[in-house]
């Protein structure tokens, strides 16, 4: 029984039917589109959105303060790190599946469920925190245009009762970052006395995304180029009008909290570095994975986090730290110096970029599930290439389906921890997987090799752990729920279904 849990496929036998034509994907994609790829997936709410928390803290946890700089460059080291291992599986492994498949390869067929299934938490529930924080800045931006969009179409119903109930307990004061779900709690309308308020911006979005990516990648690609382009340039202007407005006073103290709100504000940080590893998913799509690869990863991590730190400094210099606990720091920054034309600007690259994000990770889920129906760990037809689009078109379509309805219902900040701490516990096992795959196929040619094998894995890991343990305990009991339904629906399907099992191969 044991032995059987910790099958591997072999890399051969993995190469190999990966170039069966019935699943083969269409080879459209260089290393341009693939840096692109990455920096789309990478800049979205993290540094939109999660930084006002990640700041300013709330009522949960401290904010890092203008220590912020430092929670992005320790974030930042953690990712480069996993970055190094994941280019090594990704040129060894170009397959489509991430660290999916390359576990499979060296831990075992277990492990590759669990984090097929952990990464589910990486792209499907990341990209519900993405639609949810899209649909905030774009009624935002909609409001600045005089078209007004019900709040009670906006936001969830949790978090429009919690809103109303925390109104109640402050005595009527209103938070301006609850202001709009708290306007859905007051007006919203009812069937058969019950409210309707849900979040049917984000479910609007992921739709018209989920089309996109069912009539081709090729054409989906090139939407998300001129997107990063136009995300870069706002990012940009961020940095240089805001710069403007910088007050070095607004630096100190430089951490109000300690280093303890440096790794709270590093842990939920993280999610704005999430995306270099969904590059990998795009191996199979790639026309030279062995170089394309590396370099999308590698260059992506490089070029985000150098805007990263520049983006904070210059937030943290505009206002004091403690005013941006809002949904929308970066334009609220704005408008609190009176800048309101540029507020509106940024407010507008925010709607760009995450749309640019949900592009990728929409794109990277449903090729996951593909290469797991692959191998007999889901049902067959979830491999199924459109004959004409070639494209995974039905797990395209249900992972559209599964991210609409959980963001019209789910809370933003809840599912951001889970999203952290289910990619990091993603990151932990491709670490380990460099280090076992090193020592059983020392000869293999790589065409990438993390330097200081184990050294640099081994960094990865405790500091993937580090940010982990910043998380709250809440999040862990959510994740550890998620893991055992993972565990009984591969008992009860995957375990007997496993091409591996049947076919030895
Ligand atoms: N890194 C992505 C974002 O910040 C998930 O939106």
């Amino acid at each position: 029984m044991l032995q059987q849990l910790f099958r591997t496929k072999s890399l051969d036998a993995i190469l190999r039917e990966a170039e069966k034509p019935e699943s083969q994907l269409r080879r459209a994609l260089g290393p341009f589109d693939i840096v692109m790829l990455g920096i789309g997936a990478i800049i979205g709410s993290g540094i939109f959105a999660t930084i006002g928390t990640a700041v300013a803290g709330d009522a949960l946890r401290p904010g890092a303060g203008p220590a912020i700089v430092l929670s992005f460059a320790l974030t930042a080291v953690a990712c480069a790190f996993c970055g190094l291992c994941y280019a090594e599986f990704a040129s060894l492994v170009p397959i489509s599946g991430s660290a999916y498949t390359y576990s499979y390869a060296t831990l075992g067929e277990l492990v590759a469920w669990i984090i097929g299934w952990d990464l589910i938490i990486e792209y499907a529930v990341g990209n519900v925190a993405v639609a949810i924080a899209w649909a905030a800045y774009f009624h935002q931006l909609c409001d600045g245009l005089g078209w007004h969009i019900p709040a009670w179409l906006s936001v969830d119903y949790r978090s429009a009762a919690q809103a109303g109930e925390s109104m109640l307990t402050a005595g009527g004061q209103v938070d301006p970052s609850l202001a709009l779900p708290f306007e859905a709690w007051k007006h919203h309308p009812e069937l058969f006395g019950i409210p309707i308020i849900f979040n049917a911006l984000s479910v609007g979005i992921v739709a018209v995304i989920t089309w996109l990516l069912i009539i081709g990648v090729k054409e989906s690609v090139r939407v998300n180029n001129v997107m990063v382009l136009i995300k870069l340039c706002i990012l940009g202007f961020f940095i240089y009008a805001g710069s403007q407005f910088v007050k070095p006073e607004h630096w100190t103290p430089f951490m109000p909290n300690g280093f303890g709100g440096v790794w709270v504000g590093a842990s939920l940080i993280f999610f704005a570095y999430i995306g270099f590893d969904a590059i990998s998913t795009a191996a199979e799509e790639c026309r030279r994975p062995s170089r394309d690869l590396p370099i999308g990863i590698i260059g992506s991590l490089i070029i985000c986090t150098v805007i990263y730190i520049a983006v904070a400094m210059v937030l943290t210099g505009m206002v004091p730290w403690q005013s941006l606990g809002v949904a929308d720091p970066l334009a609220a920054a704005f408008a609190y110096v009176g800048a309101d034309l540029s507020a509106g600007i940024v407010a507008v690259g925010a709607v760009v970029s995450m749309t640019a994000v949900l592009l990728v990770f929409q794109y990277g889920q449903p090729r996951i599930f593909f290469s797991m129906s692959r191998d007999g760990l889901l049902p067959a037809h979830f491999a199924r290439v459109h004959p004409r689009y070639k494209t995974p078109h039905i797990t395209t379509f249900w992972t559209g389906v599964a991210v609409a309805v959980v963001s019209a219902i789910a809370n933003i900040n809840e599912i951001v921890e889970l999203t952290n701490i289910g990619t990091l516990f993603a990151f932990v096992l491709v670490c380990v997987g460099v280090i076992v795959l090193r020592h059983r196929e020392p000869n293999r040619p790589r065409a990438f090799r993390t330097p200081l094998v184990p050294l640099v894995p081994l960094l990865g890991i405790a500091s993937c752990i580090y940010l982990m343990a910043g998380l709250p305990w809440v999040t862990w009991v959510r994740f550890g729920g998620w893991l055992a339904i993972g565990l009984v629906v591969y008992l009860g399907f995957g375990w007997r279904r496993s091409k591996l099992a049947r076919t030895g191969e």
